[in-house]
C-alpha cells in the first residue's frame, strides 16, 4: 500500500515532536501498519512517539482539533487488531514506546509506579529487584507494554489467584483527547471519592483517552512453587480437580492451566523444545501451580501426597510434579507455546470465551457436536485458562490438510458459520464472547449483537462524553 499524505494540519507537531519523535518515512512506519495475527493492514502518514506526558497531551489536542484520529499503540500483541491504523491512511498512530520509565517502587506499601510504553516483563524485573513481584503474567510478556495490558484489561494464567490487570490497578494518568492530563495517579488502597473514573479507561482499547502511566499493586516474591501436569479424563475431571485443589490448597492455588490432548500434540509436533512429561497420548493435561508466600513447609511434598491419593482414588490419570525450577520452566514451556503450534500448523478460527466454570463442560460437549455438524474432522483446540472459565477455543483444519491448500480456504470459508454457533451457545451459556483479548476491530459487531443495549447505550454516550470529536481510536470497540 502506498504511503499516506501528511495532513497539513499535522506538520507543525511533526516539526514539534523532533526526528525521534514522528515517523514518516514508509520504512519506519511500516511495522505499526499490521497487527499481530496480520489480520489487518493499515496506512498512515505519521507515527507519533512522544516522550513525555506533555508531548501525548500535544498530539491528542492537536488531532482532536483537526478531527484526525489517533490510534493508541503499545506492544503490538492485539489479537483483535486494536492497535493499527484502519485503511484510509487518515489516523495518526501513537506509539507510547518511548515513554518506558518506571517511576517508583515502594516495597512495604506493595505499589509500584510505571509508564505505559513499559514492557511487562520490565515491570516484572522492576519489582523483581525490590523483592517483591507483578503477578499478571501472559506469554507475550517480553513484547507487550503495560499500557496495552492497561487499554485491554489483560488476563493470563494467574487471574485465578490475583484477577484481571484491572483487579492489580490502584491509580492511573490518562490523557484526555482534548489534551487535558487526569492525575488519578495514587497509591492508594482506600479512596472513596466519588465515582471511580480511572475505571473508565481500563478495557476501552484507547477509545477513551491515553494511559500514560499507572500505579499498581505489588505481591511478596513466591519463596515456593509446587507445579504438576496431571491427565485427566476431560474437562468435567478438571473442573472438579480445580474444586477438591482449592478445598485443599486455598489460595495458593494460582495457575489451572487446561490442555485437550489434541493441543498438546500439536504443540509436541510443531514446536522444537516442547516436551510433556506424561504420555503424549493422554486425553487431556492440567497445569496446575500452587505457590507459597513464605518458606512455611514441604509444599512440593505436600502436593504430591495430594496427587498421589487423586490417583489411588481414580479422580486423575496421571500426574508428574515439577522438580526443579527448571522442570517448572519446561511444563510452562508446553503450555505457553499452544498457541504458537496451532500458528505454525496452518491457518485457524479462533474464539477467546469465558463461561461459568461449571458449565465449561457442559460448553465443550454441545459445541463439539455442533461442530461436528458444521465442520466436520476440523479439531478443535479448546484450551486455556480453566481456573478462571476462559478457553481459547480454537479450530485447526482436519489433520493431513496442508497450509494454503483449496481444503483450508473451505475451512476458513466456515469461519463466520462457526463463529456464530459458538458464539450463540457461549451466550446461551452466560459466558462471555470476548474474555481477555478485548473487542478492538474484530469484534465490534459480536459486541453490538451480545451486549446488554442497556449497557452498549451507555458506552455510546460515556464515548460522546469523553470523545465528542469521535478522534480516539476509531472503529475500536464502536463505531
Ligand atoms: C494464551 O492464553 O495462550 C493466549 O491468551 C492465547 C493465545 O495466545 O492464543
Ligand atoms: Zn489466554
Amino acid at each position: 500500500m502506498s504511503a499516506a499524505p501528511l495532513p497539513a494540519a499535522l506538520a507543525g507537531l511533526v516539526a514539534e515532536l523532533g526526528p525521534a519523535g514522528a515517523h514518516t518515512d514508509p520504512a519506519d512506519i511500516a511495522r505499526y501498519l499490521t497487527d499481530h495475527r496480520r489480520l489487518y493492514v493499515g496506512r498512515t502518514a505519521l507515527v507519533a512517539r512522544p516522550a513525555t506526558v506533555g508531548e501525548v497531551a500535544r498530539v491528542l489536542r492537536q488531532c482532536a482539533l483537526a478531527g484526525i484520529g489517533v490510534v493508541p499503540h503499545g506492544g503490538n500483541t492485539s489479537y483483535c487488531g486494536g492497535a493499527v491504523p484502519d485503511e484510509s491512511g487518515n489516523q495518526v498512530v501513537l506509539s507510547l514506546e518511548r515513554l518506558a520509565r518506571i517511576r517508583a517502587v515502594d516495597p512495604a506499601g506493595g505499589t509500584l509506579i510505571a509508564e505505559a510504553g513499559c514492557t511487562l516483563a520490565a515491570v516484572h524485573a522492576a519489582a523483581q529487584a525490590h523483592g517483591r513481584r507483578f503477578p499478571l503474567s501472559l506469554g507475550s510478556e517480553g513484547t507487550c507494554q503495560v499500557g496495552g495490558n492497561l487499554s485491554t484489561n489483560a488476563g493470563g494464567t494467574s487471574v485465578l489467584r490475583y484477577g484481571m490487570m484491572r483487579d492489580l490497578v490502584l491509580g492511573l494518568e490518562v490523557v484526555l483527547p482534548d489534551g487535558q492530563v487526569l492525575d488519578q495517579l495514587r497509591v492508594l488502597r482506600k479512596d472513596n471519592t466519588g465515582y471511580d473514573v480511572k475505571q473508565l479507561f481500563l478495557g476501552a482499547e484507547g477509545t477513551l483517552g491515553v494511559i500514560t502511566a499507572c500505579a499498581l499493586k505489588v505481591f511478596p516474591q513466591p519463596a515456593d512453587y509446587a507445579t504438576a501436569i496431571v491427565a485427566l479424563e476431560d474437562i468435567a475431571a478438571a473442573v472438579a480437580l480445580l474444586g477438591r485443589v482449592r478445598d485443599a490448597f486455598g489460595d495458593l492455588v494460582e495457575g489451572f492451566e487446561y490442555l485437550p490432548g489434541v493441543a498438546v500434540r500439536l504443540a509436541l509436533e510443531h514446536v522444537p523444545g516442547a516436551t510433556s512429561p506424561l504420555a503424549a497420548s493422554e486425553p487431556a493435561l492440567a497445569l496446575v501451580e500452587l505457590a507459597m508466600p513464605a518458606a512455611i513447609g514441604d509444599l512440593g511434598e505436600r502436593f504430591s501426597s495430594f496427587l498421589q491419593a487423586e490417583a489411588e482414588a481414580g479422580r486423575i490419570r496421571d500426574a508428574a510434579v515439577a522438580q526443579s525450577g527448571l522442570q517448572r520452566d519446561t511444563f510452562w514451556f508446553l503450555r505457553e507455546h499452544v498457541p504458537e503450534a496451532q500458528t505454525r500448523a496452518g491457518a485457524s478460527i479462533k474464539h477467546d470465551v469465558s463461561l461459568p466454570v461449571a458449565r465449561l463442560s457442559e460448553f465443550v460437549t454441545r459445541s463439539t457436536a455442533l461442530l461436528d455438524r458444521i465442520a466436520p474432522g476440523a479439531r478443535i483446540i479448546g484450551y486455556g485458562h480453566v481456573g478462571d472459565g476462559n478457553l481459547h477455543y480454537n479450530l485447526s483444519p482436519p489433520a493431513g490438510v496442508t497450509k494454503g491448500s483449496a481444503e483450508e480456504a473451505a475451512f476458513l470459508g466456515l469461519k463466520d458459520t462457526v463463529t456464530r454457533a459458538i458464539h450463540d451457545l457461549v451466550a446461551e451459556l452466560g459466558g462471555s464472547f470476548s474474555a481477555e483479548h478485548g473487542v478492538g476491530r474484530l469484534k465490534v459487531a459480536e459486541l453490538e449483537r451480545y451486549e446488554d443495549p442497556v449497557a452498549l447505550a451507555l458506552m455510546r454516550r460515556i464515548k460522546a462524553a469523553i470523545d465528542p470529536a469521535g478522534t480516539m481510536n476509531p472503529g475500536k470497540v464502536l463505531r
